[in-house]
C-alpha cells in the first residue's frame, strides 16, 4: 500500500536527484489574478516566472500544489474526478528539452525505485499538429525510444494545454495514461476515449507559445519552459491498484467514518455511492478553502460561493443516505489530522473550520426541508399543466421556470446547481436564462456584487499592473501605519486598469481615514523610492521584519521588495522600479468584502 506521503517523498527525492530544487507551495486562493476563482495547476503562480521573470530558486523547481478546479464538478462521484486535488509538479525555466523530460517521466514512473508500474500498462498521447504548431514527432520519437508501445498522436483539443481562457504561456502537451486493464470500447479506443480503460495521471507541457490576449494567434517564446504536473490522488490510486480515488487513503477513511454513521451502505446503489462520495470530495474541498491563509467563508459570490454550494450540495447528499450533517465537523477534523501536517494553515484554521461548517449547515438546514417542499410543488405544478395540455393538444416541456428556481435560491438558499441537480434526478431541466435575468434584475435593486466579477485579462507582467502592484504594497504600509500591524492582506486582485485589495478591518474606513492612507502613499510616490528586490532565506526576511504570510513550511528562498523606509514584503513580483512610474494614487471605493474584511478598489491616473 502507497501512501499520499509516501508518493510525495519519492517525488521530492527523485526530481531532488536530478538537480530540481523545491520550492513552496501557494495558497489556493490566487493573488493578482482575475481570472479565476482558485489556483487550478501548480503552473498558475508561477506564470510571471514562466514569462521570463528569474525564479529565485533558479531554473528546475518542482512543489506539491493543491489545486481546486470546478469545471468537472458534475463529474464528481465516478472513480477519478476530484475538485480538489493535490498536484505534483516540476518546471524547467527557459528551456525546453523533450526527449530529457520524456526521459525523466518514463524512468519515475517505471524504475522500481520509484512507481515501478509495467511499462506495458501505460499508453501516452503526444500533440497531432496544426497550424500553429508541428506534429511533435519529437516527443513521440522520445517515447518509442523508452520502450512505450502505445503512443497516440491526437488534435488540439487533448494535446494542447493552455490555462482557462486560454491566455498566457501555453503549449503541445503529452499526457500518460494508466491502463486500467478494462476491455477496449471499440477498435478505436484510446486515451481520448471516456470509457475507463485509460486513466491520466501525469502531464508534460511543452510551454513554447504564448497567448497574449484573448482572441490572438499563440506567438513562440524566446525562452519556452517545461510545465509538468502528476495528480497525487489518481497515482495512488494506480498504485494501490484501487477501484477508485475514494478506495485508499485518507479519503477511503472518510467514506468509511460515513458508513459508520449512515443508514444507507456505500455501496447500496450508484445514487448511494455518488453520495458517498460527493459528501467526501466537496467537504475536503470546504476544508481547503476555509482553512487557506486567506480566510473565506460562505457566502452568494465569487470563492465563497462556490463553497456554499460544497457544503449545500453535501448536506443535500447526506439527506440522500440519511446522514445527519452534524458529523461534517468530525469529517473535517479527519482531514485537518491529514492535510494539517503538510498546510499549516489548515491547521491553524481547524476550530474556525469547524465553526463555520456548522453555521452554514445550520443556516441551510433551516431552509431545506421547506425548499423540497417548495421544489416538490413545483414540480406537481408542471405535471399538473401537462395533464390539462394533455387535453387540448398543448405540449408543455419538462422545465422548471428560472423564477422558480430563483424563489428556489432566494427564500431558500438552494444554490442553481442544486435545483438542477434535482431536477435532473427527475427528467426535468431548468430555464438557465430566465433563472440569469430574475438573478440580474435581484443583483441591480440589491447591488450585490455578482458571482461573475472574476474575468478580465491574465495575471499579466505588464507595466500598468506592475505599478498598480507596487501601490498594493504601499497602501498595505499605509493602512498597517494607521490601524497597527495586526492588518494583513486578505486577498489581491489586480487588472492593468485597477486594484482591488483586502484586508482585515472591524469598521468601515471614514473618509478622513481614506484621505490619510491616499495621502501617504501620494506621498512615497512624489518621494520617488527606488523598489529593491532581494533573494534571501525565509529567515533571513522574517528578521528583516518582512511581510508576508507562508502557508507552506518548505520554503527556504524567497524574493523580498523593499521600497525605502516604508514597505518591505516577500513577494514574487513584478514591481516598478521606482514609486515615481505610480504617478498619482486615488482610492475609488471602500466596501465591506464579507465579515471583518474591507475592500478598496484604486487606480492610479
Ligand atoms: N499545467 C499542466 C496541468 O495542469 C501540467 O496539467
Amino acid at each position: 500500500m502507497k501512501t499520499d506521503r509516501e508518493l510525495k517523498e519519492l517525488w521530492f527525492k527523485f526530481f531532488t536527484k536530478h538537480g530540481f530544487k523545491r520550492i513552496p507551495g501557494y495558497s489556493i486562493i490566487p493573488e493578482n489574478d482575475p481570472t479565476v476563482l482558485f489556483t487550478t495547476a501548480g503552473m498558475h503562480p508561477l506564470v510571471p516566472y514562466l514569462l521570463g521573470e528569474p525564479h529565485p530558486y533558479g531554473d528546475k523547481i518542482f512543489d506539491v500544489q493543491r489545486c481546486i478546479r470546478t469545471n468537472d464538478i458534475d463529474e464528481v462521484g465516478d472513480a477519478s474526478h476530484l475538485t480538489l486535488f493535490e498536484m505534483l509538479g516540476n518546471w524547467t525555466l527557459g528551456q525546453c528539452n523533450k526527449r530529457e523530460m520524456i526521459k525523466l517521466s518514463y524512468e519515475f514512473l517505471t524504475s522500481p525505485e520509484y512507481l515501478n508500474i509495467p511499462k506495458e500498462r501505460l499508453a501516452v498521447t503526444v500533440f497531432e499538429g496544426n497550424e500553429t504548431a508541428p506534429r511533435d514527432e519529437e516527443a513521440f520519437n522520445a517515447w518509442k525510444e523508452c520502450g512505450i508501445e502505445r503512443v497516440f498522436y491526437l488534435p488540439k483539443e487533448n494535446n494542447w494545454w493552455a490555462l482557462g481562457g486560454g491566455v498566457g504561456p501555453c503549449g503541445p502537451d503529452t499526457e500518460m495514461f494508466y491502463d486500467t486493464g478494462k476491455e477496449k470500447c471499440c477498435e478505436q479506443c484510446n486515451p481520448s476515449c471516456d470509457c475507463g480503460k485509460y486513466l491520466e495521471i501525469w502531464n508534460d507541457v511543452f510551454m513554447q507559445y504564448l497567448v497574449k490576449e484573448a482572441g490572438s494567434k499563440a506567438e513562440k517564446l524566446s525562452r519556452p519552459n517545461i510545465d509538468t504536473g502528476m495528480g497525487l490522488e489518481r497515482t495512488v490510486a494506480v498504485l494501490n491498484g484501487a477501484e477508485s480515488v475514494y478506495d485508499s487513503g485518507c479519503l477511503k477513511k472518510v467514506i468509511d467514518f460515513i458508513g459508520s454513521k449512515a443508514e444507507k451502505k456505500y455501496k447500496e446503489n450508484n445514487q448511494t455511492m455518488r453520495s458517498y462520495r460527493i459528501i467526501t470530495d466537496h467537504l475536503r474541498s470546504s476544508v481547503f478553502i476555509l482553512g487557506d491563509e486567506r480566510g473565506v467563508v460562505p457566502s452568494n459570490v465569487g470563492q465563497g460561493y462556490i463553497l456554499r454550494r460544497f457544503i449545500r450540495r453535501a448536506i443535500n447528499c447526506a439527506r440522500n443516505i440519511g446522514l445527519d450533517c452534524k458529523y461534517f465537523t468530525e469529517i473535517s477534523d479527519i482531514f485537518v489530522d491529514e492535510y494539517g501536517k503538510d498546510y499549516s494553515d489548515i491547521a491553524e484554521h481547524r476550530d474556525f473550520i469547524k465553526q463555520e461548517l456548522e453555521k452554514e449547515v445550520e443556516k441551510f438546514s433551516k431552509a431545506i426541508e421547506e425548499g423540497y417542499k417548495e421544489f416538490e410543488k413545483v414540480i406537481k405544478g408542471i405535471e399538473k399543466h401537462k395533464e390539462f395540455a394533455a387535453k387540448t393538444g398543448e405540449v408543455v416541456e419538462n422545465k422548471i421556470s428560472g423564477k422558480s428556481a430563483f424563489r428556489l435560491y432566494d427564500t431558500f438558499g438552494f444554490p442553481f446547481e442544486l435545483t438542477k441537480e434535482l431536477a435532473q434526478e427527475k427528467g426535468y431541466t431548468v430555464d438557465k436564462e430566465e433563472f440569469d435575468e430574475k438573478f440580474r434584475e435581484h443583483q441591480e435593486k440589491s447591488r450585490v456584487a455578482s458571482v461573475g466579477t472574476f474575468k478580465g485579462g491574465l495575471a499579466d507582467t505588464s507595466k500598468q499592473s506592475a505599478r498598480l502592484h507596487t501601490a498594493t504594497h504601499l497602501l498595505l504600509a499605509g493602512l498597517q501605519k494607521m490601524f497597527g500591524k495586526q492588518v494583513v492582506q486578505k486577498g489581491s486582485n489586480i487588472t492593468p486598469e485597477r486594484l482591488r485589495f483586502d484586508f482585515n478591518l472591524d469598521h468601515k474606513m471614514t473618509n478622513e481615514e481614506l484621505d490619510e492612507v491616499e495621502k501617504f502613499v501620494n506621498d512615497a510616490i512624489t518621494r520617488k523610492i527606488p523598489v529593491k528586490c532581494e533573494i534571501m532565506s525565509l529567515d533571513e526576511a522574517r528578521a528583516q521584519g518582512a511581510h508576508g504570510t507562508f502557508s507552506d513550511k518548505y520554503g527556504q528562498e524567497v524574493k523580498v521588495y523593499t521600497i525605502g523606509d516604508v514597505s518591505k514584503e516577500i513577494c514574487g513580483g513584478p514591481h516598478a522600479e521606482n514609486t515615481e512610474e505610480l504617478h498619482h494614487f486615488k482610492i475609488i471605493k471602500e466596501e465591506s468584502s464579507s465579515s471583518g474584511i474591507r475592500r478598496i478598489k484604486a487606480i492610479l491616473d
